[in-house]
């Protein structure tokens, strides 16, 4: 099997063929895969003749499933949830804000899968943001007052009972479980070096961030706004379009993502893995 690799030309992002996620890959393949997952953070597989089985398969490859809170899972499937919107739905666009993938947990998922189920004929892209490319240029006076401060996260202003996604949330067609779980906290580096490359970046952002340690809340609260901006600055962003029978899998510790729209009176559904933390292996 021979992979092509064709850069976005953008923040990060390529498109990768010469391969049928339809069929077992081979350790080799594997390797290689992963390593281009590391250099270009979102990887798009396009043209493929996929299901659930292999979108299944395919995760296990990178570290096997992450614990998906606040989604029931697809019929029949524990690992799988749909990220759907119907064509007449009114409900605010879900993920349309930066984040990285449930970084509220002690161990965040590595990456995400994201397999094209129905793709409408305009808008719909999900845009990435290279949290490695932010952070180095940011200028070192601010890197130095950064670099070693420690985040708050949460998945409360999503997921809790009063949260965008909780009780008040009303007509939508995706199947989110708000809860009480999500008034946890966890901390983590704002800015860890990546765990399989090394290369510093920030990890997540403003909204499953919620204060910084030991900083004033109302202090901490213009920083992470100041770093939202930022983070999600044009020249660091990189938008991926969809198409039938894509998949898209990307690193949640290197990059941000959020979902846009465009795409009003047609319905969208992907089906997503998230992909466990790596483990050293
Ligand atoms: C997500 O954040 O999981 C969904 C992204 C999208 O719908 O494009």
């Amino acid at each position: 099997m021979v992979l092509r690799v064709e850069p976005s030309g953008g923040a990060c992002g390529a498109r990768v063929t010469g391969v049928d996620l339809s069929q077992p890959l081979d350790p080799a393949t594997v390797t290689e895969i992963r390593a281009h997952w590391l250099e270009h953070l979102v990887l798009a597989f396009p043209d493929q003749q996929i299901g659930d089985d292999d979108l299944e398969r395919f995760t296990g490859y990178f570290g096997g499933f992450g614990d998906d809170p606040f989604f029931a899972p697809i019929a029949g499937r524990r690992h799988i949830a749909a990220i759907r919107r119907e064509a007449d739905e009114q409900t605010p666009l879900f993920a349309e804000n930066w984040h990285s993938d449930w970084s509220f947990q002690a161990h965040p998922p590595a990456g995400t899968c994201l397999m094209a189920v129905d793709i409408p004929p305009v808008g719909g892209d999900t845009l990435f943001a290279n949290q490695h490319a932010a952070w180095e240029a940011l200028p070192d006076a601010r890197k130095a007052e950064q670099v070693d401060l420690i985040a708050v996260h949460s998945a409360r202003l999503a997921y809790a009972p009063d949260g965008t996604y909780g009780a008040k949330d009303k007509g939508r067609s995706m199947d989110i479980r708000p809860g009480e779980a999500a008034l946890a906290v966890q901390t983590h580096p704002l800015v860890p070096a990546h765990p399989e490359t090394g290369r510093r970046g920030f990890f997540s952002t403003l909204g499953y961030i919620i204060g910084i340690e030991g900083m004033a809340q109302d202090a901490a609260i213009d920083l992470l706004r100041e770093l939202y901006a930022w983070q999600s600055d044009e020249r660091f962003v990189f938008a991926q379009k969809w198409e039938p029978g894509m998949l898209v899998m990307w690193d949640n510790r290197a990059v941000l993502h959020r979902a846009t729209g465009g795409y009003e009176g047609h319905r969208r559904e992907l089906h997503r893995t998230t992909i466990a933390a790596w483990n050293g292996n």
